[in-house]
């Protein structure tokens, strides 16, 4: 399975001899029509180490700019015989209309607040490797939910997986009808926190939010900022994650983010990385024959 595959390849990754040929002669586009540091860096690495051509494209320097469509641009891409196309775009569903304009391996790198698949994936590999299991942890996930797609990613990856999956957020940052996704809601952060395996924070999304939904900065820190008095609550084992970027000060106080015992934010980096190995290597084989 996949997460067993990322496994082999986080030891390649440590090694000095990093490269491998097993995606020799393919290409990939990493086509991103959003910012981004660590997912367009690592399905580059990703890409690269597998023997695979990358090629980066920034909207900004693209004929998108210019006012073609964005299926105009994945056609366009499409005539070039690719292998896969790496897809970020600030639109929920934007990835997967695409998808159905080409014939080569589309992988989503975030579709707007929708999905975000190998951020979930390279969370469940972190967790796996620290904890030597997902079935049965206690999950929470906490803060601006409503924005992110990392959260819904994980609530579908971790369910599957048999871990129970809790949101804590504010009213204003939970999406209505979000237990039928099988979570448990909660608004008081000690509350959500109490017994967790893993306490994964998010990033307050303030570039998605059109009106006010959050009082302060220094209110949202103060009720659900994790920091050392809250995080009591959580088990004593209990491993930090934050997919990045972080705001310190925000939804995580900065000692905690930096915390070597307990926190895995730079590890789930790592992970990143093996874990876009893995899937670009399976989507290509089945894609490619
Ligand atoms: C996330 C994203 O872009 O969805 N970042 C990431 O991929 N590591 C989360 C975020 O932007 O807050």
């Amino acid at each position: 399975m996949l997460l067993d595959l990322s496994d082999s390849y986080v030891e390649r990754n440590r090694s000095s001899d990093k490269k491998l040929s097993t995606l020799r002669g393919r290409t990939v586009i990493n086509l991103f029509f959003e910012n981004s540091t660590r997912t367009r860096t690592s399905f580059e690495l990703a890409g690269k180490r597998l023997g695979a051509d990358v090629i980066n494209m920034q909207v900004s320097t693209s004929s998108v700019s210019k006012g073609e469509t964005l299926i105009d641009t994945a056609v366009t891409l499409n005539a070039m015989h690719l292998d896969a196309l790496v897809v970020r775009h600030p639109d929920s569903g934007a990835v997967s209309l695409l998808a159905e304009k080409v014939n080569c391996a589309v992988i989503n790198g975030g579709d707007g607040s929708h999905e975000h698949p190998t951020q979930a994936l390279l969370d469940a590999l972190t967790i796996r490797r620290r904890k030597g299991r997902l079935s049965g942890l206690r999950v929470a996930i906490c803060g601006d939910v409503l924005h992110s797609r990392v959260a819904r990613s994980n609530i579908h990856l971790l369910n599957i997986m048999g871990a129970h999956v809790r949101v804590v957020a504010p009213k204003t940052l939970i999406p209505s009808g979000i237990e039928r996704l099988g979570v448990e809601v909660f608004h008081d952060m000690r509350a959500g926190l109490k017994d967790c395996d893993i306490v994964m924070m998010l990033r307050v999304q303030t570039e998605r939010m059109q009106g006010n939904f959050i009082p302060s900065i220094r209110e949202f820190f103060h009720f659900f900022g994790l920091d050392y008095a809250k995080l009591e609550m959580a088990k004593p084992d209990a491993l930090i994650m934050h997919p990045g970027p972080m705001n310190r000060g925000v939804e995580i106080d900065s000692d905690v983010a930096d915390d070597v015992e307990r926190s895995v934010i730079r590890e789930q980096v790592e992970m990143g990385v093996a874990v876009r190995m893995a899937v670009l290597e399976v989507l290509t084989r089945t894609e490619g024959g």
